[in-house]
């Protein structure tokens, strides 16, 4: 987590890197700061909070210079304030630092007994006062290259020299770090994200590299020091896409975007005069994959979750579903004829990436679902299926998790085809079922006022409770995700069958159940559950799919329902209404729902 921005140029940079946090703020809003060179001395200015709160000193309005470095903090070590912002500075070195120094204790012990004072909590303070210490005997490249050396763990670092006003030195172990190429300057930046408005040329450090960005040209080094070239990419840029339009949150605006972004990846993905799925350039064939492993985090592991109930109803594979930072320290017995799939939204998730590169140096086969296609899993991945819903803003994943899951489920369906799993003229109907989607999901967008009124009840409870069984788990995980995610209310996501073994403990009177019971195999089944907790006194907001047939059941309290269509694509329309009451139940409490509490739109620590 957290974001860097570097800026090396002939006019003054402040406001610039002002600016550029402000795009950085996905990765971490718990305080803020920038330094710069100015009259042979480095200024640092740093506040508690949001980018705006540091905007608003004074002394950042007037300060000076033309080369500067900034960031956006979400903490690790250290409480989010003010003296914990970044940069961290000593009289002649200032760091930026996103990841977390794992020898910091150690290395701190060492710095003090030569002399070195710190100031702050925090693990980056070491990489300062280190490389101070070895500017004693070193010049910069090699100071930083034995600084780098001593350290463990991850980082992405951006560094000025009160010595040196002429440079910023870049370096990348685990943490992404990108350099942007304007005229007449150069930049540093944690991800494209920040560069776009600037440049659209960019060049992505590898891991172990570092660099030294001057204003007229960039040089590059491998972590021995020997100097490396780099390819220089153009990247498309969308300035509109920030824009939140006259929604009040870029939630909301991205809930309602959903039937625009489906049918957008519908059209990528399906080949309608062929009626077939246009994923014509998979690099193994089909005898090649006989199971298939599923890897994410949060949001993106439901998505990994929903899929296997659809790769296991659509494929004879074996399928397995894990969350990346359970995986990556497994013993994991790698197979090569499994598809590794990993699903991020970012693409930058730290767990996520590092499963994928113990895949990739197992040398199996890595596919990735992501929406950011310059990202790093995407570009480490050896085939890549973009999700193509446009930028998502909003901390809590709304039109990517729907995203995710449309692809998933064109791959299930695709390999089913390929396989023989499933016939020809299934394939065909199901496709046919998938472009009516995006009208279901606008239709279901519309069950609002109801939805408001809904949530009240949410926010007065000690706690909810979110159940469904089959193709409805999943769903239930994540709506249960997205309530606390947004409104600090503790929620559950269970099996609905699961409940008598235990959690049915926690229903008491009045407690907000939310019940996924659409028409579907698990009906009946799931019906039989909520009785149990109305029985109990649970309060049930029952979410099926619109029929001709009665609900029998007395006591329940609140019934949504949304639009009817196959069974497998009724978990899409299940999430909508879960979407919206997480959404509400904030919004009555008047958080901030595009950035709440602790939290970050992109996760690049472990
Ligand atoms: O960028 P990613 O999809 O890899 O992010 C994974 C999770 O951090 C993310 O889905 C998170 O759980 C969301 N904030 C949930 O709304």
């Amino acid at each position: 987590m957290c974001g860097i921005i570097g800026i090396n140029s002939s006019k003054p940079v402040s406001s610039t890197i002002i600016n550029s946090l402000k795009k950085l703020e996905y990765r971490g809003y718990d305080s803020a700061g920038i330094a710069t060179l100015s009259k042979g001395e480095i200024n640092e200015i740093k506040s508690e909070g949001r980018v705006d709160n540091l905007e608003k000193n004074s002394l950042v309005q007037s300060m000076e210079g033309t080369i500067g470095i900034g960031h956006v903090r979400w903490a690790t070590h250290g409480l989010p304030n003010s003296i914990n912002a970044h940069p961290h500075s000593s009289q002649n070195v200032s760091v930026v630092h996103n990841g977390i120094i794992e020898n910091s204790t150690l290395l701190k012990k060492f710095l003090v007994g030569k002399g070195h004072k710190f100031k702050s909590q925090t693990d980056t303070e070491v990489i300062v006062h280190l490389i101070t210490e070895n500017l004693k005997t070193e010049n910069v490249v090699n100071s930083v290259k034995k600084t780098l050396k001593a350290l463990h763990g991850s980082f992405a670092l951006g560094i000025i020299f009160k010595d040196e006003p002429n440079l910023i030195v870049g370096a990348r172990r685990g943490s992404p770090l990108a350099v942007g190429y304007g005229p007449n300057e150069n930049y540093l930046g944690s991800d494209s994200y920040a560069l776009k408005s600037m440049t659209n040329k960019i060049t992505y450090l590898n891991d172990g590299e570092f660099c030294i960005v001057k204003k007229d040209h960039v040089e590059f080094f491998d972590e021995e020091g020997t100097k490396v070239n780099k390819k220089v990419l153009e990247l498309s840029s969308e300035e509109n896409k920030y824009d939140k339009g006259d929604y009040k949150h870029f939630m909301a605006k991205e809930i309602e975007e959903q039937p625009t972004t489906l049918k957008n990846g519908i059209n990528e993905y399906i080949d309608k005069t062929n009626n077939d799925i246009n994923i014509y350039n998979l690099p193994w064939k089909k005898d090649e994959i006989s199971s298939v492993t599923l890897i994410g985090c949060g949001t993106a592991y439901h998505s990994c979750l929903m899929a296997k109930y659809w790769f296991e109803h659509l494929t004879s594979l074996d399928v397995n579903v894990d969350i990346a930072s359970e995986f990556r320290y497994r013993k994991n017995r790698f197979k090569k004829e499994t598809l590794y799939v990993f699903v991020s939204q970012s693409g930058e998730t730290a767990d996520t990436y590092a499963a994928l590169d113990l895949c990739n140096k197992n040398r199996m086969k890595t596919c990735s679902v992501v929406n950011v296609i310059e990202s790093s899993i995407a570009r480490d991945s050896k085939f890549v299926l973009p999700i193509h819903c446009g930028t998502e803003i909003g901390v809590a994943s709304t039109k990517a998790f729907l995203g995710q899951i449309l692809i998933l489920y064109i791959l299930a369906l695709k390999l089913g085809l390929l396989r023989d799993d499933i016939s020809k003229n299934l394939f065909v109907k199901k496709l046919k079922d998938l472009t009516k989607l995006p009208d279901l999901v606008k239709k279901t967008l519309m069950t609002d006022n109801k939805i408001q009124s809904i949530s009240s009840t949410f926010n007065d409870a000690k706690g909810s409770m979110f159940l469904g069984r089959g193709f409805s788990f999943p769903i239930a995980l994540e709506g249960a995700l997205k309530l606390k995610e947004l409104s600090y209310i503790h929620a559950e996501g269970y099996p609905a069958g699961e409940m008598k073994h235990g959690p049915l403990a926690l229903i008491e009177e009045g407690m907000p159940v939310v019940v996924l019971a659409p028409r579907d195999d698990y009906y009946k089944k799931t019906i039989s559950n909520m009785q149990e907790v109305i029985a109990r006194g649970a309060k049930v907001l029952l979410i099926t799919n619109k029929s001709k047939d009665e609900i029998f059941s007395e006591n329940i309290w609140e019934t949504i329902e949304v639009e009817t269509t196959n069974e497998d694509l009724l978990p899409f329309l299940l999430t909508i209404p879960l979407q919206k009451l997480a959404y509400y139940s904030a919004l009555k409490k008047g958080y901030d729902i595009d950035k709440p509490r602790n939290l970050a739109k992109s996760v690049t620590v472990e």
